[in-house]
């Protein structure tokens, strides 16, 4: 199979597992409900549950324990969106081609929506513990996800990055946001992804390593992207950096420079990607496809 129609198959194959773990619409609560399935159905690449599966079958796992994690990721990277779209965060209006939660739902339900994805992430995982044998796995995994999301990690990456808006910063701060408010998160689906399959601890190292230059070129990317194409490719505005006079790898090092560095920064990841166990050739090919992706 070409590898674009194998990337799409994949893709539905991610959507019916995020799907399967949705909550049911329904109850006094149930505006909760549907603000956070909106933004979790809109769309989006489905990248960090992919790249957890992958790095599963990387290490030879074939089970359904995966599952609740790769809903997991999804949700919290989607809670993560919803925030940052806040009036008083990035104040955007567009997000995955559909009005963003809170211009849909109001600011309040945003607020909640995003909080309710983020703990409802937690209660989804915990239920890989009914589908393993390996329930030791499952309590590293989790706290994982919680670590890479927290304080050291997704968290405190935007702290930073929230309290520089309109100051200068330093090359070395910026690789501090970059990799905590996006890498960290693309660590946690690898590494989980290692950990629920049983790798070793030297293979669970590297995969953090790979991960954290995979979410450094992606972030790149996505700054140059703010800048060179349109909403309609994107399904978010651009120049939305500029319009919140972020410093960015971009105004930092010049497009050029930007450029060169996603894809040397990605070679690494792939370099890394050759020394571990196993063989997953769609895996090498998608940290290809992520960094030259157009949205
Ligand atoms: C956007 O992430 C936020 C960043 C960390 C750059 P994605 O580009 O993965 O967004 P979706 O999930 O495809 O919408
Ligand atoms: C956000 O970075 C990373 C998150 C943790 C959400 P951006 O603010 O650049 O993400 P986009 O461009 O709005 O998706
Ligand atoms: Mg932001
Ligand atoms: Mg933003
Ligand atoms: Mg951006």
């Amino acid at each position: 199979m070409e590898r674009r129609e194998e990337l799409k198959v994949r893709t539905q194959a991610v959507e019916q597992i995020v799907e399967s773990y949705l909550p049911a619409e329904e109850g006094h609560q149930k505006t909760i409900f549907e603000a956070m399935n909106y933004s979790v159905r809109a769309g989006g690449k489905r990248l960090r549950p992919m790249l957890m599966q992958e790095t599963y079958r990387l290490f030879g796992g074939t089970g359904r324990e995966i599952e609740p994690f790769m809903a997991a990721i999804e949700m919290i990277h989607t809670s993560s969106l919803i925030h940052d779209d806040l009036p008083c965060m990035d104040n955007d209006e567009l997000r995955r081609g559909l009005p963003t939660t809170w211009v849909k739902y109001g600011y309040d339900m945003a607020v909640l929506a995003g909080d309710a994805l983020l703990i409802f992430a937690i209660e989804t995982a915990a239920k890989a513990f009914a589908l393993t044998e390996h329930p030791e796995r499952v309590g590293r995994a989790i706290g994982l996800l919680a670590q890479k999301t927290g304080i050291y990690g997704m968290i405190g990456g935007q702290v930073v990055d929230v309290e520089l808006t309109d100051k200068p910063i330093s090359a070395e701060k910026l690789d501090f946001i970059y990799r905590l408010k996006t890498g960290a998160l693309l660590e946690a689906s690898m590494m989980i992804g290692a950990v629920m399959a049983g790798a070793d601890e030297a293979s669970i190292q590297k995969t953090e390593e790979m991960s954290s230059a995979i979410g450094l070129a992606f972030q790149i990317q996505d700054d140059i992207l703010d800048l060179t194409s349109t909403a309609e490719q994107l399904g978010k505005p651009v120049l939305s950096d500029e319009k919140n006079h972020k410093t960015t790898y971009v105004t930092l090092e010049g497009i050029d420079k930007a450029k060169a560095d996603v894809a040397e920064i990605s070679e690494r990841a792939v370099t890394v990607l050759k020394e571990l166990p196993g063989e997953n050739p769609f895996l090498e090919s998608l940290i290809h496809m992520l960094v030259n992706r157009e949205n």
